[in-house]
Order: C-alpha cells, then structure tokens, then sequence
C-alpha cells in the first residue's frame, strides 16, 4: 500500500510542487483547496503524470472547524489511515498593520491561518496514530518582520510553536512535526514583473535568488521522508541566505501603503503550477 500524504492548498504554486514531489515518489496524494472544481483541476493534471499512484482532489474550507472534521470523517473512512500531512494554505495577509487591521479582518485573516490549522493538525494526527510526520510551510517572516505584513509575521510564528509543541507532545506516538522557514519563492505572482523590479527583490538574497518551489518540495519531502526519522520540533531554513542579513528599512513604508487590509492576490489561470 502507497503511504498517503495530505498537502493543504496544493492546486498551484509550492502545494502543487509538493504534491508533485511526494507523487513522484510513489505517495498518493489528497489535494484540497477551498475550490472543488480547482482540486479537481490539480488533481486530474497530477494524476495523467503519476499513473501510478492515486491522487485524490479534496474541498477543504479552513475557516470551518466542522468542514475540516468532515473531510477527517471522509478521509478515515475511505483510506482509513494518514501517513503524512503538510499544512501549506495560508491566507497571505498581504497589507495588514498594527493600523488599519479591523476586528472583522483579524478573524478573516487568522481563522484559517491558526484555528483551521490547529484543528486540521488535531484531526490529521488522530488519524496518524502511531506514526507519521506533519510539515508546516513558515516563514523567515516567522523571525523577520517586514511592515504591512503583520498578520503574516504573527501567523508563522504561531505555527512554528504549534509545530514545537507537536514535537514534544506527539513524539511519543512517533510522529514528528517539522516546519520550513522559507525565504522568497518563486510563484504565479512572479509572471509578468519587470527585470528590474526581479532584480530588485533578489538584491538582498546572498545566493542570488528566490528559490524555486521545486526546491522547497525536496526539502518538504525529506523532512516527511524516513530519512529524517529522527529530526523533529526543527525549523529547516531554505531562504538563499536572506536571514542572515540584516535587510534594509523603508522608514516611509506606511507613505505607500494603502488600500484594504488582507486581499487576496490576483491569481493567474490553475495549473500553471510553477
Ligand atoms: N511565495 C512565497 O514567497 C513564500 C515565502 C515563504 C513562505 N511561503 C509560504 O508557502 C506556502 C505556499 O505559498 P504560495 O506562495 O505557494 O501561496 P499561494 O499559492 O498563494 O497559497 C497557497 C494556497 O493557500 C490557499 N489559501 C489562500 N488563502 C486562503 C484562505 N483564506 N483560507 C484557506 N486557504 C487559503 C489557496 O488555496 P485555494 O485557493 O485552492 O484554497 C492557495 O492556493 C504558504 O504557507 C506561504 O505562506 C510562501
């Protein structure tokens, strides 16, 4: 029987490279997103790649602590057993500060962000049982702040505690929990930028550049692999070396600022996945 990961999220972007990482290595792979027809989209393009293995497209509505224990419900009964789990959604709280954050905004933002994602943590282990590894994708912004990205910066390092105490919680049941602190990587909202505005964000980057979702796809599937059998409660830092600079202050940030706190990016069309 192939092992079975569940990654959140994983229609585009570093979810649909990791899905496509842990698939070429014979896992079978749940794909949720908030959309169905997306998870199906996903789902179908990985499946014609990986005929060997199953990959099964999933809705799953973070913000809902009864949708996320519906989809465990579903996936205990039809698998009946999770070996891994990678928690990769996020609302990405662009434009969030300590000024124009609303109460409204705050639950939008962090509802899924921390709750849906305790819980999902909660279920998903449960399903585990003896055994089995969770990876949280965080964030240099976990430790480096940059401004407006406040709910952001709050979120990683929230998750980066949950995955410690997981560690030191769930250890005894062999599973282990790891998070990947990543720096820049390249995405969907990449296309269409300018050269000079690309150059720009690779300046502070030691190495030159963001990383390529392929790249934190290996590193997800190390920690989840057998290889890092005795690696838990770790933050695995993939980022070109920006955490090691000191990075440099914009001390008119909030001039530029403007517009609703937490809207999401424009997306481009499903599937183009790296
Ligand atoms: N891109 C970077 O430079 C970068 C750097 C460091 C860390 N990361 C982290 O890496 C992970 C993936 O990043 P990415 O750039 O590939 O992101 P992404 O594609 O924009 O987001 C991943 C998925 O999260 C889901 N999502 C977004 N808002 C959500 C919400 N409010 N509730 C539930 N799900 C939501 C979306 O899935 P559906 O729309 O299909 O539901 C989305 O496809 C994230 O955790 C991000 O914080 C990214």
């Amino acid at each position: 029987m192939n092992k079975l990961v569940l990654i959140t999220g994983a229609t585009r972007n570093v979810g649909y490279a990791m899905a496509e990482k842990f698939a070429s290595q014979n896992y079978d792979v749940i794909i949720t997103s908030r959309s169905a027809e997306d998870a199906q989209a996903a789902a179908a393009a990985l499946q014609e790649k990986y005929p060997q293995v199953k990959i099964h497209p999933m809705e799953m509505q973070l913000s809902s602590m009864e949708h996320i224990c519906e989809c465990f419900r579903r996936i205990a009964r039809e698998h009946g057993h999770l070996d891994a789990l990678v928690v990769n959604a996020a609302h990405l709280a662009i434009n969030t500060n300590i000024m124009n954050v609303t109460p409204e905004d705050y639950d939008r933002i962090m509802t899924p962000n921390l709750k849906g994602n305790f819980f999902l943590c909660q279920k998903a282990t449960e399903l585990m049982g003896e055994g089995g590894a969770v990876l949280f994708i965080s964030s240099v912004h976990a430790n480096q702040c940059i401004p407006n990205r406040i709910l952001y910066s709050m979120t990683k390092a929230a998750i980066n505690a949950l995955c410690r105490s997981m560690a030191v919680e769930l250890g005894h049941k062999g599973i282990r929990a790891n998070a990947i602190d990543a720096g820049a990587i390249w995405t969907e909202r990449w296309i269409g930028l300018s050269d000079e505005e690309i150059a720009r964000r690779r300046k502070p980057y030691p190495a030159g550049r963001e990383s390529k979702p392929e790249e934190i796809a290996e590193g997800a599937y190390f920690l989840c692999s057998d290889a890092a059998r005795t690696i838990t409660g770790t933050e695995l830092v993939i980022d070109s070396g920006v955490s090691t600079t000191l990075l440099t202050y914009d001390a008119n940030w909030h001039k530029n600022a403007g517009g609703p706190a937490g809207q999401e990016p424009p997306r481009a069309p499903r599937g183009t996945g790296k």
